[in-house]
C-alpha cells in the first residue's frame, strides 16, 4: 500500500465559521496505480490530498504513506517525509521564475542535499520531452512545458507517491492530454503511484480507478473508468450522497 487514510475527519475553524471538510474518509491507494479523486467543488478533494501528503493535519483519524504513519509526526519528521516520500504537481505549476528548468527539477533533491541518479534523470527528462529545454526559465516555456517541468520535478526523486491537484486545470486540452499521457506512462512503465485530484471526467479516465467524494465523504468508486462512465457517476453523486448521508 502506498498511501492510506483511516477514518479521517477534517474540521476547519470553530463555532459558526466551522466547516467539516472531511467526514470519516477511509481509502487505500495501491502501489503502482493511478487513482483519481473526483467530486463537486467544495467536496473535500484538495483537503483529502493535503492530509494524505502531510501538508495539512487531520482533525481525527490516521494517514500512512508506505510504512510511515504520518499522523503525529513532528515538524521535522513531516519535512523529511515531504522531501523523501512524496512528489507534488499543482495546478499553478509552482516553479521558481529565476531558476532554469533543470534547476527547478533538481531543487527538491538539492534542498535535501542529494543528487539524482544520472540514468533516471535522463529517462525522466526524455520521457517528458524536455531535453532541449533544460536551460530555459519558466517564462520562456509554454504552460504545457512548465507543467512537464513540474512533473519531472515530482518524479526525479522516485517518491512513494506523486500527488497532483488539478494538474491540467490551467492547460489547453492538447497540453493537458500530453501531461496526462505522461503521468499514465510513468505508472505503466516505472510503477509510479499517482493520486490525482480533478473535476474533469476526461482527465479521470486516464486513471486506473476513480474515487468519488461528495460533501466530505467517499460515496462510490469506479475501476477502469471511461469519461462517459465518470460523467454519468458525477450526475448521480447527489443521489448517492443522499443514500449514504
Ligand atoms: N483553510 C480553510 N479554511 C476554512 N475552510 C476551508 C479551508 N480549506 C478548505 N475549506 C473548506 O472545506 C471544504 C472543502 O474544500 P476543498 O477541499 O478545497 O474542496 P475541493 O478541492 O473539492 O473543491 C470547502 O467547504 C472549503 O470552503
Ligand atoms: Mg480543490
Amino acid at each position: 500500500m502506498a498511501a492510506r487514510a483511516n477514518d479521517v475527519w477534517k474540521v476547519y475553524g470553530a463555532g459558526e465559521a466551522q466547516v467539516v471538510a472531511l467526514r470519516g474518509v477511509t481509502a487505500e491507494f495501491a502501489r503502482g496505480r493511478f487513482t483519481a479523486i473526483m467530486g463537486p467543488s467544495g467536496s473535500g478533494k484538495s483537503t483529502l490530498m493535503h492530509c494524505l501528503a502531510g501538508l495539512d493535519a487531520t482533525s481525527r483519524g490516521e494517514i500512512f504513506i508506505g510504512d510511515t504513519k504520518v499522523t503525529g509526526l513532528s515538524d521535522g519528521g513531516l519535512t523529511k517525509l515531504r522531501r523523501t516520500k512524496v512528489g507534488f504537481i499543482f495546478q499553478q505549476f509552482n516553479l521558481l521564475p529565476t531558476l532554469t528548468a533543470k534547476e527547478n527539477i533538481l531543487l527538491p533533491l538539492a534542498i535535501a542535499g542529494q543528487k539524482p541518479e544520472p540514468e533516471w534523470f535522463e529517462t525522466v527528462i526524455k520521457t517528458v520531452g524536455l531535453t532541449d529545454r533544460l536551460g530555459h526559465r519558466p517564462a520562456q516555456l509554454s504552460g504545457g512545458q512548465q507543467q512537464r517541468v513540474a512533473c519531472a520535478r515530482a518524479l526525479v526523486s522516485r517518491p512513494e507517491v506523486v500527488f497532483a491537484d488539478e494538474p491540467t486545470g490551467n492547460l489547453d486540452s492538447r497540453s493537458g492530454a500530453e501531461v496526462l499521457g505522461f503521468l499514465r506512462n510513468s505508472v505503466r512503465e516505472y510503477g509510479q503511484t499517482i493520486v490525482m485530484v480533478t473535476h474533469d471526467p476526461n482527465a479521470a479516465s486516464y486513471a486506473d480507478r476513480v474515487v468519488f467524494l461528495a460533501d466530505g465523504q467517499i460515496v462510490t468508486e469506479l475501476s477502469e473508468p471511461t469519461a462517459d462512465g465518470v460523467l454519468d457517476t458525477m450526475k448521480r453523486l447527489d443521489v448517492l450522497a443522499g443514500v449514504n448521508g
